[in-house]
């Protein structure tokens, strides 16, 4: 089940509304999606917009951990976004040194942990620098988890997993039998989420109603909200009505709606 928040749903009533408290997604995943229109629409480069596109993930970060989210997915880059320009590709190689250069400190003064998903190996090494800095600066962090992917793609990452598996049934210490949904979680880049490894909410900026290979296993009972606005513009209103549009829907996870007495 999906829905499409336009500006004033986001704007207006439905972000007045009280969120339950007691029914907040554990695990939000965003697809950061509208850098580029945003600058485009302000005559600015594009990379204006995923400046601006960075500042909204400190607020977003902020936002969820106070609301109470345990985990919170950001798609950073893709598998698939090495092909943009060398000087775009450059610049969003640079944006986690920036981020986390700056935005450390007030994560571990909100209790955040960061983990990171994806081929970071793949990543340049100042970049890769950064990010196991900034992991190992919040690990002592207990709250809300702030989870990166980074060169993530969803496909690859099952593909990984299948050949792990199937390199272990080839040398004789698993049996195709024993191959369930769960080991094949197991084997995923949000494994260590233990039981918060599959997102509740999957949102969506920019109007575009696809998944673009994200999380592709995780998502498969997860709610979707797709919103208009350009990421650099999404917010704490943003979010609160995305949730408040997660807490009028009735996940069923494939079984029936409980009878009404
Ligand atoms: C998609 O918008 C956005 C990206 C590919 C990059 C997202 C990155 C950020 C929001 C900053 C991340 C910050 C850190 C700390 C890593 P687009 O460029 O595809 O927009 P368009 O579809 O309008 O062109």
């Amino acid at each position: 089940m999906f829905s499409f928040l336009n500006k004033d749903q986001v704007t207006g009533e439905v972000a007045e509304q009280a969120l339950d408290e007691s029914k907040i997604p554990a695990h939000i995943a965003i697809i950061m999606d509208g850098n580029g229109r945003w600058a485009q629409q302000r005559h600015l480069p594009r990379i204006a917009g995923h400046k601006q596109g960075m500042n909204t993930v400190k607020t977003v970060a902020k936002a969820a951990s106070h609301l109470g989210v345990k985990v919170l997915t950001l798609y950073a880059f893709s598998t698939e976004n090495w092909k943009r320009p060398t000087a775009e590709v450059n610049y969003l190689m640079k944006l986690p040194v920036d981020f986390f250069s700056t935005f450390v400190p007030d994560l571990v003064k909100n209790n955040i942990r960061v983990k990171v998903m994806g081929y970071t190996d793949q990543l340049p090494a100042s970049t890769q620098q950064a990010v196991h800095q900034a992991i190992a600066d919040t690990a002592h962090c207990t709250g809300m988890v702030l989870n990166f992917a980074l060169n993530y793609g969803g496909r690859a990452e099952i593909v990984t997993a299948v050949h792990g598996l199937a390199q272990q049934v080839k040398n004789g210490e698993l049996e195709p039998d024993d191959i369930d949904d769960e080991l094949i979680s197991d084997r995923l880049m949000t494994a260590d989420l233990d039981e918060l490894r599959d997102p509740d909410l999957l949102i969506r900026t920019s109007g575009e109603l696809r998944l673009s290979n994200f999380m592709l296993w995780q998502v498969a009972y997860s709610e979707f909200v797709f919103t208009e606005q350009h990421w650099p513009d999404f917010d704490q209103t943003s979010l609160e009505s995305a949730i408040y549009e997660y807490q009028q829907r009735h996940r069923r996870f494939g079984g029936l709606a409980p009878k009404k007495s």
